[in-house]
């Protein structure tokens, strides 16, 4: 199943997660990694606005498997594979082929010139981050997903919200698939970068005591990137479209 057959499943599920969120813990910080986190995002937020309680600083698409994906790519390909902690590249966009964007021209340490320059190097480096996934369905016979990475990346970005919000550690970066409208000052410059008015986007967040304490703009991106922005935001619209429009069915009698 793609990410987006999964959607029909994990819709509905989602929204009975975001009703139950909704009445028992309405101020809970919710990190949705069900996918296809590109709807099911929208999804939670929908229903959380529905009920009244929206608060899009508190809530977060994980998409740390993305950032995972990459270090451990990157550095297996710059000839480090037992360094892939030490890379750390910023993966925006969403979380589903085309829209996972790594910015390979933005990791920390650099990504040495003889890739960066080399398109075909650089292309299926960037292939891989994207269609990570699959490679793993694939291995498994469609018998499941990156389960173990899946919890890691999961267990990495909640230790993260959880410092930030009561460990008191400030200047948490991470990327996240989030609503904008958690903090629009910095939306209005974003989308001005994505060249859309989109509602959802993944960027670097701050976090901070209340969740989101800023998203940072995408700031220098290089020609190739900047080309696989505008189809990362093609790809991205429509599934936003299909979460926010997703009407649970009624529960069966
Ligand atoms: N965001 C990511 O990085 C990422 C990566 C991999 C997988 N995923 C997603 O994570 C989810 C789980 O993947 P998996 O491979 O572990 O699937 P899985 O089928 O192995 O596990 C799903 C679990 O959910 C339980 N479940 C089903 N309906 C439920 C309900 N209504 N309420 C509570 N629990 C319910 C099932 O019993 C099962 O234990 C999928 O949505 C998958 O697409 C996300």
């Amino acid at each position: 199943m793609t990410r987006d057959d999964l959607f029909n499943i994990n819709a509905g599920i989602c929204t009975t997660l975001a009703q139950a969120i909704a009445q028992a813990a309405p101020k809970a910080f919710v990190l949705v990694i069900s996918n296809p986190v590109n709807s099911t995002v929208p999804i939670f937020a929908e229903v959380f606005k529905k009920q009244g309680v929206f608060d899009p600083k508190r809530l977060f698409g994980v998409t740390t498997l993305d950032c995972l994906r990459a270090s451990t790519f990157v550095a297996s390909v710059v000839g480090e594979p037992t360094k892939a902690s030490e890379y750390v590249v910023p993966v925006i966009g969403g979380h589903a082929g085309y829209t996972i964007l790594p910015l390979l021209s933005q990791s920390q340490p650099a990504v040495p010139q003889s890739i960066m320059s080399d398109k075909s190097k650089r292309d299926a480096l960037i292939q891989r981050i994207q269609f990570g996934g699959d490679e793993v369905v694939e291995a498994k016979a469609g018998a499941g997903s990156a389960t173990l990475s899946m919890a890691q990346a999961g267990a990495e970005f909640a230790g993260k919200v959880l410092r930030a919000a009561f460990g008191g550690e400030t200047g948490i970066i991470a990327p996240s698939y989030v609503n904008l409208a958690a903090d629009e000052a910095n939306a209005k410059t974003i989308r001005g970068e994505i060249g859309k008015d989109l509602e959802y986007f993944s960027v670097n967040v701050t976090l901070g005591k209340n969740g989101i304490e800023k998203l940072n703009p995408i700031g220098k991106i290089d020609e190739a990137e900047a080309q696989l922005l505008k189809k990362a935001v093609e790809d991205l619209e429509p599934s936003i479209v299909k979460g926010v429009n997703f009407k649970a069915p009624p529960p069966k009698l």
